[in-house]
């Protein structure tokens, strides 16, 4: 085996040269005297050219013999090739075979349902479609914190087991921690990112994050990963500029970095280069007028429905701000609206093309005995929050943040039908399994 290799990526630079490469065999057509194998190591993909007469018998053989998603260590000379989608080709001079599977590759043929693709993710993520959209991710992941970074916001973890609850008491995962105590799976990192928010001002926490909900929509899933922004004397006004801006800035990252990923999955790219800030606003008001005469029979006071989300944001080319939501629908820990005791200043911002809401934020309420009535008639435990509620007795400020569901952008940038395709591990009410 060879020591020193190169990466597809980097074989532009090697033209002529003599070079190795180890990865595996995605495809083969072979004729008589030719085998075309097409190679992959994760930075790209190659075609290796292999003439029966220019390399060992040996070898011929062996190219012969391969099964799909072979691994392989393939020496040869680099060659510009301005079809090819790594701008080269290599003309082969020799092949160490590392291991051929003794089996067919499960997914070799084309046309695998989704639950057999599923099943098979482990091996379903080496398919192209599916790197693409893991590329998008991890650039969608890498443009937000620069963005924050670049803002003037610390990152600061927030833990995963936790005592408090942080969205609600349905969709709780709960679980035995010690003795008799109750633990939970976190379902937001926004209470501890308010208290680091007053310790240092601009912060921001990104994790997995965990709901038990029983929801089998292309949204929802029993583990995302959340970004939650929160800031020190940030109203809701600033909290809103502050999410178009990253939203606009995550956009314009990955057109720059990734127009070939997003042109191999089939995504129409002139629909995200209108993402750009100031987004729509429209309040809870106003968004339920317009769903009520799109023929929505969801009564005023409710939380939108999937089916509303969808039907709203179609009617959108950016994405779009609902403002104001009636208080009973939202968190405990939303600031009551100064005119409108039943409202509370929040948004969510939903994104356009049916694709519905990728973040949920708002001021949060900054006033011990509003704070307090608020617990209480949500019937959550006044012991578990004793430590949040000193973050309104030990000077208070008005703050503001929110959560942007990190595979709920992808899913919405890639164009994808569910989002399951947006996290490499899926969790689902029916899936923790691969
Ligand atoms: O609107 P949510 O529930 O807000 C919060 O958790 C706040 N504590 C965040 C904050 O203010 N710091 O969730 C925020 C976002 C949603 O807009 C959505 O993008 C995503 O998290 N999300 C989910 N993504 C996938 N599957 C689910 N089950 C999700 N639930 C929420
Ligand atoms: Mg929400």
């Amino acid at each position: 085996m060879s020591e020193s290799w190169i990466y597809i990526k980097d074989l532009v630079k090697h033209e002529g040269q003599k070079v190795t490469v180890k990865g595996w065999m995605y495809n083969k057509r072979s004729s008589g005297k030719i085998h075309f194998l097409q190679l992959r190591d994760g930075t790209g993909t190659v075609q290796g050219v292999m003439v029966k007469k220019e390399v060992s018998e040996e070898a011929f053989e062996d190219a012969k013999r391969l099964w799909l998603e072979a691994s392989v260590e393939v020496e040869g000379i680099v060659r510009l090739d301005e079809r090819a989608p790594s701008g080269v080709e290599l003309t082969v001079t020799a092949l160490h075979v590392i291991q051929n599977p003794t089996e067919e590759y499960p997914l070799g043929k084309k046309d695998h349902g989704i639950d057999f693709l599923l099943d098979h993710r482990h091996l379903w993520l080496r398919s192209s479609r599916q790197q693409a959209i893991m590329k998008i991710r991890e650039r969608v992941i890498w443009a937000a914190r620069e963005y924050l970074h670049n803002e003037g916001f610390m990152l600061i973890d927030s833990p995963i087991l936790t005592g408090s609850i942080g969205e609600g008491a349905s969709g709780l995962f709960e679980l035995n921690y010690f003795e008799d105590t109750k633990a939970y799976l976190a379902q937001t990192g926004q209470l501890y990112a308010e208290a680091a928010a007053a310790a240092f001002g601009k912060v921001y926490c990104f994790g997995p994050t965990f709901r038990a909900e029983k929801s089998k929509t292309r949204r929802h899933l029993t583990e995302f990963w959340m970004l939650e922004p929160e800031v020190a004397y940030y109203d809701h006004e600033k909290n809103i500029e502050l999410q178009e801006n990253l939203v606009s800035y995550i956009v314009e990252q990955v057109l720059l970095h990734c127009r070939k990923e997003l042109e191999s999955i089939d995504r129409d790219i002139t629909k995200l280069e209108k993402v750009k800030a100031p987004f729509y606003r429209i309040t809870y008001d106003k968004a339920m007028e317009m769903l009520h005469e799109l023929g929505s029979s969801t009564p005023y006071g409710d939380d939108f429905g999937n089916e509303d989300e969808t039907i709203l944001t179609q009617q959108f080319d950016k994405p779009i701000f609902v403002e104001c939501y009636p208080k009973k629908v939202k968190a405990f820990y939303m600031k009551e609206h100064p005119e409108n005791p039943d409202l509370v200043l929040c948004d969510d911002l939903l994104a356009p093309e049916g694709y519905g809401e990728i973040i949920g934020g708002s001021q949060r309420e900054d006033d011990l005995e509003r704070l307090l009535a608020r617990i209480h008639e949500e019937g959550l435990q006044e012991e578990s929050y004793d430590w949040y509620l000193d973050l309104r007795k030990y000077g208070t400020f008005v703050h503001s943040g929110f959560g942007m569901g990190i595979e709920r952008v992808i899913a919405w940038i890639c164009g994808l039908d569910h989002i399951r395709e947006a996290i490499p591990w899926p969790r689902t009410i029916y899936r923790i399994k691969p």
